[in-house]
């Protein structure tokens, strides 16, 4: 088994966590053989297609980022880059040969971290003419930002932003192991996980992983992972 090691260098402070992930992915490598890791430089190409390999060409992801314009690729294989160079962002894949088949971007967030210049991978770089539903695009991502303030409050926390596996592999347990390399991110760091999804809500909560549907604010997709003591201790708020 070969333990690989990102090529990226850490632009932040967090770099101790950078060799607890390489650990992580010598972890997560399943029977197929098929492992999660950090994203390398190696990998950008590919991460530039994951979406459009793995979501339906009507599906919302491709028509807020065209998957057919160059100006959109260029604009992702920037996110992926600057991402993985803040040791705040963690760029999770799966790859089979050369090619990436599943994506899990987590974004740690601190109090003292501004939230609104900061909020998850698609506030990295700025958007471009290729995106041509950028109002809606730029009111999602403001949404989500808000809501994330609203639920998790002062606490730091960790969001998912981005989490597909390309469609001639699903179903094959790649998400739920990505899943749990995210949880084991998250954990040592007593750090909740939040996400918004509209697809996926039923397969986060079908995990059994201690993901649930935020109270009262089912419609907006909204789902969370307290800290692991909150799982082990019911009656911990
Ligand atoms: C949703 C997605 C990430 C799941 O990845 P995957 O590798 O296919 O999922 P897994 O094979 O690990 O499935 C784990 C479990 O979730 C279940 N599951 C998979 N997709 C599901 C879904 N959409 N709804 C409910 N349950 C689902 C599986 O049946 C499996 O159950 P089991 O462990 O009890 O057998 C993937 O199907 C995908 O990329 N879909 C299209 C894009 C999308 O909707 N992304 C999410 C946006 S946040």
């Amino acid at each position: 088994m070969i333990l690989l090691v990102t090529s990226f260098e850490a632009e932040d402070d967090h770099d101790k966590w950078r060799s607890f992930v390489c650990i992580v992915a010598f972890m997560a490598q399943g029977s197929d053989g098929l492992e999660v890791r950090e994203a390398s430089e190696a990998d950008i190409k590919s991460l530039t297609t994951i979406i459009p390999r793995s979501c339906a060409p009507d599906a919302l992801l491709n028509q807020l980022f065209p998957p057919d314009s160059v100006l959109i690729q260029q604009w992702w294989a920037e996110v992926y880059r600057k991402a993985a160079k803040l040791a705040s962002y963690y760029i999770l894949v799966t790859v089979h040969g050369y090619t990436v088949i599943g994506v899990l971007t987590l974004h740690f967030w601190r109090p003292e971290d501004p939230i609104s210049t900061n909020n998850g991978l698609c506030t990295l770089v700025p958007l471009t003419d290729g995106h041509v539903k950028r109002k809606e695009l730029e009111e999602a991502l403001y949404n989500q930002a808000s809501r994330r303030e609203r639920i998790m409050q002062k606490q730091p926390n960790f969001m998912i932003d981005l989490m597909v596996v390309d469609q001639e592999y699903q179903n094959g347990g790649i998400g739920r192991r990505m899943v749990e390399c995210a949880c084991r991110i998250a954990d040592p760091k007593n750090a909740a996980i939040f996400l918004q999804t509209t697809k996926a809500i039923a397969f986060y909560l079908n995990l059994n992983m201690g993901f649930e549907s935020q109270r009262g604010d089912e419609e907006s997709g909204v789902v969370i992972r307290l800290p692991t003591q909150d799982h082990l201790d019911p009656d911990s708020t």
